[in-house]
């Protein structure tokens, strides 16, 4: 490959960026990965062993479900009541005919006057009602998902962006369909699914502010500033929102409730997996490479580490998972305890081989390690010892794939996703029933 002067100097600076003065550069090595002893999840608290499912709803989850609320992400609130939403087509013949595209508005907190969100709904027009639906927050706004010139423009503070797409925190007209390689409607419609997106930014803007803007400060007591070291960071906040969806979800009858899957990519896959933990009307639930406080285990500290992430991001998580940075071996959870919320639900992790920085191996391993606990639990479980090659889809009830590439979302990880969703949903010809 050849590379201009400008290419160049991008480089370094790019490189320079990734390792912050003062940090270690990422292990890379496999042969580097520390020996790690992870925490069993069937054994309680007071070390007893798990071997019956009451066991595991009474006792072992609700304590699991505490430590990464209390220690990782942070407690959210509860939900506003009533709901309160206003939707709107936008067009009844968007993609040539094939679906419906409808522009909903959620109020928050259930009041008018407060902070809200807009959510796209796109619905296939062909497929039998109720239609079961993918659920996803989106990086750049609704309109960043499809050309349409319908689609209004977020109004919401957005990250900076290189092309002109942002100007002053501000989606433009430039943003429109820049996203639309990641959300491939046409394709999903033709398998039969809607899909609903949000901005991430509508509910907390992906900045550390202190937590003076987005969802959070509409939460505080008298007198309170920030959360507490237990309290939500962003990535809880941004799970709450997806939880927003699904009450208007549950409350739109073209759309069947009872079969939606939350899917995420990236920092919004750590977001789905915790939406997946927190809220068990989402049937299925994807990561695409969601990485470190996502699906990697935090022990192999491979990649991107606590320490690292907690740095770059230290508006991601409770204040209380600071206390881990470069102590993983003192939590008492790590990320197989997270799948094994989800537990007996079908999960699905997708992974890039490019995309070291999330490390592919240790998302593998999280599915690994969660296996016991949907086993117990009656089902499958990851149908596979070792990790597959590019391009095998196992597609169990624990769920893995990498494929080749970088860090992104391609319309290969879209069929995956639908492929999973058809065969644990006992739908179509199930193309990805080959596993
Ligand atoms: C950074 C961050 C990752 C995150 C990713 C993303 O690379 O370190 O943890 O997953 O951004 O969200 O794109």
């Amino acid at each position: 490959m050849r590379r201009t002067i400008r290419g160049w100097v991008g480089l370094i600076v790019g490189i320079a960026a990734a390792v912050p003065a003062g940090a270690q550069p990422p292990n890379y090595d496999e042969a580097k990965v520390p020996e790690y002893r992870l925490p069993d999840p069937l054994l309680t608290q007071a070390g007893e062993k798990v071997t019956t499912p009451r066991q595991w709803w009474s006792i072992r989850r609700p304590e699991i479900l505490k430590l990464f609320s209390e220690q990782m992400y942070g407690r959210a609130p509860q939900p506003p009541r009533p709901i309160r939403y206003r939707q709107r087509v936008i067009d009844s013949k968007a993609l040539g005919g094939k679906a419906t595209f409808l522009n909903v508005t959620i109020w928050l907190l259930g009041e008018q006057d407060g902070p809200s969100m807009e959510v796209l709904l796109v619905i296939p027009n062909a497929a039998p009602r109720p239609v079961p639906a993918f659920v996803g927050m989106n990086f750049r706004g609704n309109a960043s998902t499809h050309p349409h010139p319908g689609i209004p423009l977020s109004k919401s503070w957005m990250r900076a962006s290189r092309g002109g797409e942002v100007v002053d925190h501000k989606m433009t007209e430039k943003a429109r369909g820049s996203a639309s390689s990641r959300w491939p409607f046409e394709q999903i419609a033709q398998r039969g699914y809607a899909v609903a997106t949000v901005y991430y930014g509508d509910v907390d803007p992906d900045f550390d502010d202190g937590f003076q803007n987005g969802i959070h400060p509409w939460f505080y007591r008298d007198g309170q500033r920030r959360p507490e070291a237990d309290q939500w960071g962003s990535i809880a906040a941004w799970a709450w929102g997806l939880s927003r969806v699904m009450d208007y979800l549950e409350r739109q009858p073209l759309i069947d409730a009872k079969h939606v899957a939350v899917m995420g990519h990236s920092r919004l896959g750590k977001t789905a997996l915790w939406a997946g933990a927190t809220d068990p009307r989402f049937a299925i639930v994807i990561s695409n490479d969601s990485g470190c406080g996502g699906a990697a285990l935090s022990r192999r500290r491979y990649g991107e580490t606590v320490k690292r992430i907690n740095t770059s991001f230290p508006h991601w998580f409770c204040e209380n998972f600071k206390q881990y940075n470069d102590r993983e071996d003192e939590m008492p959870f790590d990320q197989h305890m997270l799948i094994s919320l989800i537990a007996p639900r079908p999960v699905l992790v997708c992974s890039a081989e490019e995309d070291r920085w999330a490390d592919p191996r240790g998302e593998f391993l999280s599915c690994r390690h969660a296996d016991p606990v949907y086993r117990l639990l009656g089902t499958d479980g990851l149908a596979a010892t070792k990790m597959p090659a590019i391009h095998q889809p196992v597609l169990s009830t624990v769920g893995y794939h990498i494929r080749a590439g970088k860090h992104d979302v391609t319309s290969l990880d879209w069929k995956t996703y639908c492929d999973f969703a058809d065969r644990h949903w006992k739908r179509g010809g199930g193309s990805g029933a080959s596993q």
